[in-house]
């Protein structure tokens, strides 16, 4: 018989749970929302074996109203940390006029997790926009920065210092490429020139919010996430392929990356994909042995490798985003260990992790996806919004609380 392992954390490891604001909150009115009920309205748009209505936001899971109940679940997994957004659409619905009663929310809201002792990491920005800025071009518009950053200040002098860790903008490649090349995600734009500059601004909008936050907190510690892909060649020795995967693993990894290294205090990173490439169109051929409810491979050995990766920039490093759509649960306990495994194996070669955040808390809104994809560690009825454990979220709680895994 195999002796047991007990592979222990550094101490103070943060043991979390992500969200964002727009996923869970209900009844916010921005881009997103507009653009599901255009969808669900236009004759072009086919459901999938689903109502119309999964594809609609809409009350999402209330944690408007419930959010000391989700604080309260989060702690009963024994997590240490918690990361949550604010929605600019909700405290900045009118262009250049805060609405105090929503900033007094947030307020509350933020009490409230640190009164639970959590470690907070605060979302700034997960996709979304208020609608006047969309009407104005969204990222596309170079007055962003100014936009951006007066959301930013007014933010960083209402909560800097409650908030343990900022991310100013959520996987900045992942709206770029959805919102403005293949056109799945508003503003369903397909434009080079207009993804280019999309691009740069955001690089300009982190560097200004980074200032910001540090203007207001010397030591404060700021970063994006990340969505960071392993990319392998299929074949080791098809050159192609090897030029390919450093070509993809550039432009989708490194290269925001790279842009804003002297503006980031540690690397938000989320693992969700394992790319293995081939040189012949679409240039992925996943063996996919297992897969989740949305068709994407489980791959846990990536996370070891993208943690390598990203230990180039010489930075702490936080997982803040990692998990799997698994309605009936049937693969996220090994999931959850089989990657925590790999953050361990980063940990004993030297890589400073300083964190892993399981998405989601909650099953939620999915995108574009809607409401199929379940995520949470706990189930949400999407009717009565009562939430309830699924057995996978035990065995990541005992990890949360003995810092420890057995293997
Ligand atoms: C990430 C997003 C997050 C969630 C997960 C499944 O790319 O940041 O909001 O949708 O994927």
């Amino acid at each position: 018989m195999k002796k047991q392992k007990t592979l222990k954390f550094p101490k103070d490891f943060l043991w979390g749970t992500s969200t964002s604001a727009y996923q869970i909150e209900g009844e916010i009115i921005n881009d997103w929302s507009e653009w599901e009920n255009k969808r669900v309205k236009s004759k072009k748009f086919k459901v999938r074996k689903l109502k119309e209505e999964d594809y609609v936001c809409g009350q999402a899971c209330d944690s408007y109203h419930r959010y000391e109940e989700d604080f309260y679940l989060a702690k009963s997994l024994n997590t240490n940390a918690i990361r949550f957004g604010i929605e600019w659409a909700r405290v900045e619905s009118k262009k250049g006029k805060f609405d105090e009663k929503e900033i007094e929310h947030y307020r509350k809201v933020i009490e409230s997790a640190k009164k639970r002792g959590f470690k907070i990491v605060l979302t700034l920005w997960h996709w979304t926009n208020p609608l006047w800025l969309a009407e104005e071009g969204g990222w596309t518009n170079k007055k962003i920065i100014e936009y951006y950053s007066r959301y930013v200040k007014k933010i960083v002098e209402e909560f800097g210092s409650d908030i343990d860790y900022w991310v100013t903008l959520n996987e900045p490649m992942v709206h770029i490429s959805n919102g403005y090349l293949t056109g799945k995600f508003p503003p369903n734009k397909k434009c080079f020139f207009k993804a280019r500059k999309v691009f740069n601004n955001l690089v300009r909008a982190h560097k200004e919010a980074y200032k910001i936050i540090h203007e207001n907190k010397k030591n404060a510690q700021v970063s994006i996430t990340q969505l960071t892909n392993y990319f392998e060649p299929a074949h080791k020795w098809c050159l192609i392929e090897k030029s390919l995967t450093k070509l993809f693993n550039y432009f989708w990894n490194l290269r925001f990356l790279n842009k804003i290294k002297n503006h980031l205090d540690f690397v938000g990173v989320d693992y969700y994909f394992h790319d293995r490439v081939v040189w012949y169109p679409p240039f992925k051929k996943n063996l996919n042995k297992i897969t989740t409810d949305m068709g994407w491979e489980i791959f846990p050995e990536g996370i070891y490798h993208v943690l390598k990766l990203l230990s180039r920039y010489k930075k702490p490093i936080i997982v803040l985003e990692n998990g799997l759509a698994d309605k009936e649960d049937k693969f996220r306990a090994d999931f959850i260990r089989k990657h925590i495994y790999n953050v361990y194996r980063a940990i004993e070669e030297g890589v400073d992790v300083k964190g892993y955040f399981y998405w989601s808390l909650l099953d939620n809104f999915e995108w574009a996806e809607g409401w199929y994809p379940k995520f949470g560690l706990f189930e949400v009825d999407r009717e009565t919004k009562e939430r309830k454990i699924r057995p996978s979220a035990k065995v990541y709680s005992e990890i949360c609380q003995s810092n420890k895994l057995n293997i």
